[in-house]
């Protein structure tokens, strides 16, 4: 096969609006705080049809400062998905609260209200719902479940923006969501990240605990804060990639449609898509059917695609300072999903004819 140039994973689209942004409030000279950062916010509000979003420097902060305005304390519980990015895990751990990891289902590759209640213990706090590419569990089942039990719902929606499940927003199904817009992220500020929540008064909390703790109006602080604050400068950045968010939706689901067309599902499992959700995928996370609980073949495989020219990335992994008792017979679904998922090349500058070479690349390694 003749070799392609080269495939990235992942890039960001530049629709060209954002330079002029930028420079608008460059010339305006409010470079930090400025009035791109309320009008983004309520773009954000009105899309997700909710009371309360709120910007901030990334999807990382976006997840501590939610913690913090739940008054998560140390040694709280709180469950979090085995299998997905650490970043709840992470901040969790530097807070002091006691994880109770959740294995993830195989098919959808997120926890459910079944593996969430294997692991349920008394005086559980939270639980964090991670939407891991693109996709979401039966979301309604478990936020009908936590507020039955009293738990906090946090949904980590960086790798779901646009998701809706039962027609409602990835983020927006319990107290808080939580985004990214990272360069590889549906819509991108450089760096950024946003938090959605119809709860007011976690809402003024997250605003103070961004800002120092600071109530502007009377310099006085208020709470022991962070400076989590996105700069107008990249707020203007990425409102400008928002207003293009039907178009990047559209573009993405037209990605999805060729892949499900070029790809040999005689060796590859898709994630499952429950028939309640619509899918708006972040990447595409396949299960090689020939690895599974062989990660030395998977690894071949993408030492092989990128040979080929094709930048493809490894399925999840559990870090080791995450001391997990018994982890590859408690979550078994996790460790498969370790092992054997790549996630393949997807952006909005991919061509079909690219699309198209990867498949039969993947095709002919298999
Ligand atoms: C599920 C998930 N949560 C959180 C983050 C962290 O976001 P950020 O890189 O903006 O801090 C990421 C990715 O970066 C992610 O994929």
């Amino acid at each position: 096969m003749k070799k392609q140039k080269y495939i990235p994973w992942a890039t960001p689209k530049l629709f060209g609006t954002e330079l002029q942004h930028v420079k608008k409030a460059l010339k305006s000279t409010w470079i930090s705080g400025g009035k791109f950062i309320g009008i983004f916010e309520n773009k954000l509000k009105k899309k997700f049809k909710i009371k309360n979003a709120l910007l901030v420097n990334n999807g990382t902060s976006a997840i501590h400062a939610s913690y913090v305005a739940l008054g998560l304390k140390p040694g709280d519980k709180i469950i979090i998905p085995m299998y997905g990015y650490m970043a709840a895990a992470n901040i969790a751990k530097m807070m002091g609260l006691t994880i109770i990891f959740a294995d993830v289902e195989l098919d959808t590759f997120c926890i459910s209200l079944k593996t969430i209640k294997k692991v349920l213990e008394k005086n559980v706090k939270a639980i964090v719902v991670i939407s891991t590419y693109g996709n979401m569990p039966n979301i309604e089942e478990i936020s009908k479940f936590a507020k039955r039990k009293k738990i906090f719902l946090i949904e980590d929606s960086a790798e779901s923006l646009g998701t809706k499940y039962k027609n409602k927003f990835s983020g927006t199904w319990g107290d808080i969501g939580t985004f990214s817009f990272h360069a590889t992220k549906y819509i991108t500020s450089g760096e950024g990240g946003a938090i959605v929540t119809k709860n007011n008064n976690f809402a003024e909390k997250i605003s103070l605990f961004r800002n120092h703790g600071i109530r502007v109006k009377s310099y006085m602080h208020i709470i022991p804060g962070h400076n989590f604050r996105m700069s107008n400068i990249l707020a203007a950045f990425g409102m400008a990639q928002f207003n293009n968010i039907e178009f990047i939706f559209k573009e993405r689901l037209k990605l999805f449609r060729w892949y499900l067309k070029y790809l040999n599902k005689d060796k590859i499992i898709f994630q499952k898509i429950l028939n309640e959700t619509n899918f708006m995928p972040w990447t595409i996370g396949i299960l090689i059917k020939s690895c599974k609980n062989d990660m030395k073949k998977r690894n071949k495989i993408i030492l092989k695609l990128r040979k080929l020219g094709i930048e493809t990335k490894y399925g999840f992994q559990k870090p080791d300072y995450f001391k997990v008792k018994k982890y590859k017979i408690a979550f078994k679904n996790s460790w498969i999903l370790t092992n054997s998922v790549i996630a393949l090349p997807f952006h909005l500058n991919l061509k079909e004819h690219q699309i198209k070479y990867i498949c039969k690349c993947l095709d002919k390694i298999l």
